[in-house]
């Protein structure tokens, strides 16, 4: 169902690589609710092509830009602002890679070339982003930010790996920005932490099938879906959440806040029985 939340907001969409990507569903409920947009991704992303079909339903350009270059991220709001004819009142950031991972080299073992890449990629970035916006003062007043996040940032998952490193850093950078960005015009930064997606960078990390299984068990909703995530991230560019900023807010279910479940119990006793058998 489509209130009309963001009629007459412009907001640039961070991320969207295929229809299971996060930053798919957000656009779509985006525009489902008035938005217009400005579609974003890393250049060898767009050249799979598959943003073409979103551009299209959302009636939105795409303008690439790699997140770790600066002369993109100024390229892309200076194109988005003439686009718009003016600021814009949302942004999602919705970006995360780990060479680390992909390489499947365990967290005790890091290669730090790609520890560092991924950190850029994915935490930094959102300090690029904002950092171009705001000298460009890019973002109009009581404007908002959303970056997606992982529960890894406060408790260990290992095989998450350097990805949890990264996720503490980009909830750190959303509230020390979101402290100036308020000051400066008002403009609210917060990250959202989200349950475990079946996307393309979600089943990169190892033993993903299980993570979603505990996930799901251990919370009392169950765990929230992208196209839920999408619905969330709408409130949070709506003028309804105006005064949350600089927090790190749990799209989960309740996993975050359960101990344990009586369905994780019940499969650990189960499993004690066999064993004693
Ligand atoms: P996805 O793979 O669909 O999205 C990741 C996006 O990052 C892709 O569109 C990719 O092209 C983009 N990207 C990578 N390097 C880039 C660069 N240098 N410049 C610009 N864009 C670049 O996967 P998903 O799951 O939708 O990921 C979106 C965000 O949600 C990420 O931050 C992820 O960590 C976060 N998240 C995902 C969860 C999951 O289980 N899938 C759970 C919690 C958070």
């Amino acid at each position: 169902m489509a209130y009309q939340l963001l009629q007459g907001k412009k907001g640039i969409i961070f991320g969207a690589l295929d229809e299971r990507s996060i930053a798919w569903q957000v656009a779509l409920r985006c525009h489902e609710e008035g938005a217009q947009l400005v579609l974003t991704n890393a250049p060898v992303a767009l050249r799979m092509g598959e943003i073409k079909r979103l551009s299209e339903i959302c009636q939105a350009p795409v303008i690439p830009a790699d997140v770790t270059n600066m002369e993109d991220l100024e390229n892309l709001f200076k194109q988005a602002m003439d686009h718009f004819q003016g600021g814009v009142d949302f942004i999602l950031h919705s970006v995360g890679m780990s060479l680390n991972v992909r390489k499947n080299i365990p967290y005790t073992e890091a290669n730090y070339d790609y520890m560092h890449k991924g950190f850029d990629i994915s935490a930094i970035s959102l300090h690029r982003v904002l950092q171009t916006a705001y000298r460009l003062d890019a973002i109009n007043e009581w404007g908002s930010v959303v970056a997606l996040t992982y529960i890894a940032a406060q408790r260990v998952f290992p095989d998450y790996n350097d990805m949890a490193d990264a996720k503490a850093l980009l909830e750190s950078i959303a509230r020390s920005f979101g402290y100036h960005y308020g000051i400066k015009k008002k403009v609210r930064i917060n990250t959202v932490s989200q349950s475990p997606t079946r996307t393309t960078a979600g089943s990169g990390v190892k033993g993903f099938d299980g993570f979603i299984e505990y996930a799901e068990k251990m919370s009392p909703l169950g765990n929230a879906t992208a196209r839920q995530c999408a619905d969330y991230c709408v409130t949070l560019f709506s003028d309804l959440t105006r005064m949350v900023t600089m927090q790190n807010l749990y799209h989960d279910g309740g996993f975050s806040f359960t101990g344990v479940s009586h369905a994780i119990m019940e499969m650990l006793m189960k499993q004690a029985l066999q064993e004693q058998k």
